[in-house]
C-alpha cells in the first residue's frame, strides 16, 4: 500500500519541516520503505536536511525533489514509484498545499499551542473541508509542537486542543514538547530517532506516528 502523507499548515515556524523529517525517518526504519520526500519550500529547509543526511554514509539514504504550484499529478505519479511520499509544504506555496491535500491520505498540521498559530485554524478548516469533497479518504489531525515541558502550562496544551475541536478539526494526544534535540538532529541530516534511539523526543515521534496510523483512512464524518 502506498500513501501521500502531507506536513502542511500556514504558520512559519511551527515545525512541519522537522515534523516531515523525523516521520520520514520512522517510516523508512520501521516499515522499511522506499520514502520519497517532496519539498514544496522555496528556502530549501528538508532539500539541505536531505542533501546533508546522504552525505553521512552511517545514515539511511531518503529521496527528496522539489516541487512547487500544480503538483497534483506529479503526486499521484510518485506515489506509484514510493512506498510513502512525505510532502514538507508551508504557507509560501498555497496551490501546492491545496493540490497535496487533494491526494494526501494523512494531512497532519503541526501547531504550536500558541495564539498566533491557533489564529490559522479557521482557514485551514476551510481549506480542509473543501478538499475533503474531493479526497473524502484524508485524514486531518492537528499536532500540537513545541509544547511548553512545565507542568504548570499542561493546561495550555489542553486548552489548544479544545480550541481544534471546536473547529471540528482532530488534534492527536500525542504531542511533542520543546527539546533541543529536535534542532540538534536537523545539523547532521539526521533524526531524534536515530541520534537518541531512547530519548523522549524518539517517543514523542514513535507515539505521533504510531497514533496517526492507527486512524483508518475512511470517511469518518465525526471530524472534517
Ligand atoms: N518540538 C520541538 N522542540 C524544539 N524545537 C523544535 C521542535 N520542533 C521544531 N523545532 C525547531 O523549530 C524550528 C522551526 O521548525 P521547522 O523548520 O520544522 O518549522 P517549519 O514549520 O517548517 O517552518 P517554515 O514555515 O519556515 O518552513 C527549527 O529550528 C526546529 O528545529
Ligand atoms: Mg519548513
Amino acid at each position: 500500500m502506498s500513501m501521500i502523507i502531507l506536513v502542511g499548515g500556514e504558520k512559519g515556524g511551527s515545525g512541519k519541516s522537522c515534523l516531515a523529517q523525523n516521520l520520514a525517518v520512522y517510516i523508512t526504519q520501521k516499515f522499511e520503505a522506499n520514502v520519497l520526500m517532496v519539498d514544496c519550500d522555496p528556502q530549501r529547509t528538508t532539500s539541505d536536511w536531505i542533501q546533508a543526511r546522504n552525505n553521512d554514509p552511517s545514515l539511511t539514504p531518503i529521496n527528496c525533489i522539489q516541487l512547487y504550484g500544480k503538483i497534483r499529478n506529479d503526486l499521484l505519479s510518485l506515489d506509484e514509484r514510493f512506498d510513502y511520499v512525505v510532502v514538507d509544504c508551508g504557507g509560501q506555496d498555497n496551490l501546492a498545499m491545496r493540490a497535496a491535500m487533494s491526494v494526501a491520505t494523512y494531512v497532519v498540521i503541526p501547531l504550536r499551542p500558541k495564539r498566533r498559530d491557533l489564529k490559522t485554524l479557521p482557514h485551514m478548516e476551510d481549506m480542509l473541508s473543501t478538499c475533503k469533497m474531493v479526497n473524502p479518504k484524508m485524514v486531518a489531525t492537528i499536532v500540537m509542537t513545541q509544547c511548553p515541558a512545565l507542568p504548570t502550562q499542561f493546561k495550555r496544551i489542553l486548552e489548544a486542543k479544545e480550541v481544534v475541536e471546536s473547529y471540528n478539526l482532530r488534534a492527536l494526544n500525542s504531542v511533542t514538547f520543546n527539546r533541543n534535540i529536535y534542532d540538534d538532529s536537523e545539523e547532521s541530516g539526521s533524526s531524534v530517532i536515530e541520534i537518541e534511539p531512547d530519548g523522549k523526543a524518539a517517543d514523542e515521534i514513535r507515539a505521533i506516528a504510531d497514533e496517526l496510523f492507527a486512524i483508518p483512512p475512511e470517511n469518518s464524518h465525526e471530524f472534517i
